[in-house]
């Protein structure tokens, strides 16, 4: 650990976040909320009204049960700029990108972002899965390069794990872990190792649901409520794949097949039949499960 203090969290008055989805928008709402002016970049016009949509309706649910006035929401909602630019992050202090996980796709908004921000500002990912280390090598600033790795959705779950890139600053650190508990989050802090400490461990399981699904080992409901009631989790795996989407699983257990080299990671047959056959969960409305879509010719 270092020895220098670290700075106030009320430095990070500025946000900016990258990719108006389910994760970019809960982040925007988060950072709002704590005080901050949010810029929420995405290309996307239809992306950015449904954002303001539903950190409207997130906010609302807690104006409706008491824990927020309705001004403080108000305030909140006002607080968030939708932008199409990534040049109107000039001026912020912290960026968090939630864009799609692409390594090359990030390293180059990162290229972009090194540019574009002030010398101070600080360079985050809500990446799931990727290198840290490989994203700030693409900067300038590799001490100011961090993962803020945050979980679905961002305004209920209280967890954010920090990862730290090899050169990330001991002084960005503090910044980043201040600026998450401003925001009511505990902290977890990983090295920057393929799926770093959560999905090191969910993702692995949740192969392994597919698995025994593939395998006839028990049906889908089965599957799920034996996890759900027999270890108290609030969803089953399967249904839990669904709600993440499964290409973003497929994607961080590829991640870890190819980091860490052991088979035992090797995505399940059916997870990659349901993602070619582009039953991608609960966003497409069909996944494990169907929510509304009628199912294809793929069978469990
Ligand atoms: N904003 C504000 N409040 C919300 C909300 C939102 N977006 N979504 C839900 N809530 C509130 C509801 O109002 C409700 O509050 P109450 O208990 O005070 O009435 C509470 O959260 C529970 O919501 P619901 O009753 O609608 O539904 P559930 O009880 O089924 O809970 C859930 C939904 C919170 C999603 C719960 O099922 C859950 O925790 N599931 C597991 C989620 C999880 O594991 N996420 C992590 C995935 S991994 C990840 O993201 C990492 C990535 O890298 C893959």
């Amino acid at each position: 650990m270092g020895t220098q203090a670290a700075p106030a969290t009320s430095e990070i008055a500025a946000v900016g976040v990258i990719g108006a989805g389910q994760m970019g928008s809960g982040i925007a709402q988060l950072a709002a909320a704590a005080g901050c002016g949010v810029f929420l970049v995405d290309s996307d016009p239809a992306a950015l009204s449904r954002a303001v949509a539903s950190i409207s309706s997130s906010l609302g649910r807690l104006v409706s049960k008491g824990q927020l006035s309705q001004a403080a929401c108000d305030d909140s909602v006002k607080r968030i700029k939708c932008v199409s630019d990534v040049q109107e992050l000039r001026g912020v202090d912290l960026v968090i990108e939630a864009i799609v996980e692409s390594e090359d796709i990030k390293k180059k908004l990162f290229v972009e972002l090194d540019r574009i921000t002030k010398p101070s500002a600080i360079l985050a990912s809500n990446t799931s899965s990727i290198s840290i280390t490989r994203l700030a090598s693409a900067t300038g600033r590799p001490s100011q390069v961090i993962g803020m790795h945050f979980f679905n959705p961002p305004p209920i779950m209280k967890l954010v794990e920090i990862i730290r890139g090899a050169d990330t600053s001991e002084e960005v650190f503090s910044q980043v872990k201040s600026f998450s508990e401003r925001i009511g989050k505990t902290v977890i802090c990983s090295q920057d190792y393929p799926g770093f400490i959560v999905n090191r461990i969910l993702m692995p399981m949740i192969n392994e649901a597919f698995w025994a699904l593939y395998t006839g080992v028990a049906t889908k409901e089965d599957i799920d409520t034996g996890m759900k009631l027999g270890t108290n989790h609030p969803m089953g795996p399967l249904q839990l794949a669904d709600f993440i989407g499964l290409d973003v699983c497929l994607s961080v257990l590829r991640v870890l097949h190819n980091g860490l080299g052991d088979n035992k990671y090797s995505p399940c047959p059916l997870l990659v039949q349901y993602v070619d056959a582009g039953r991608l969960g609960k966003k497409r409305g069909l996944g494990v499960y169907s929510y509304g879509r009628s199912s294809s010719s793929v069978k469990p």
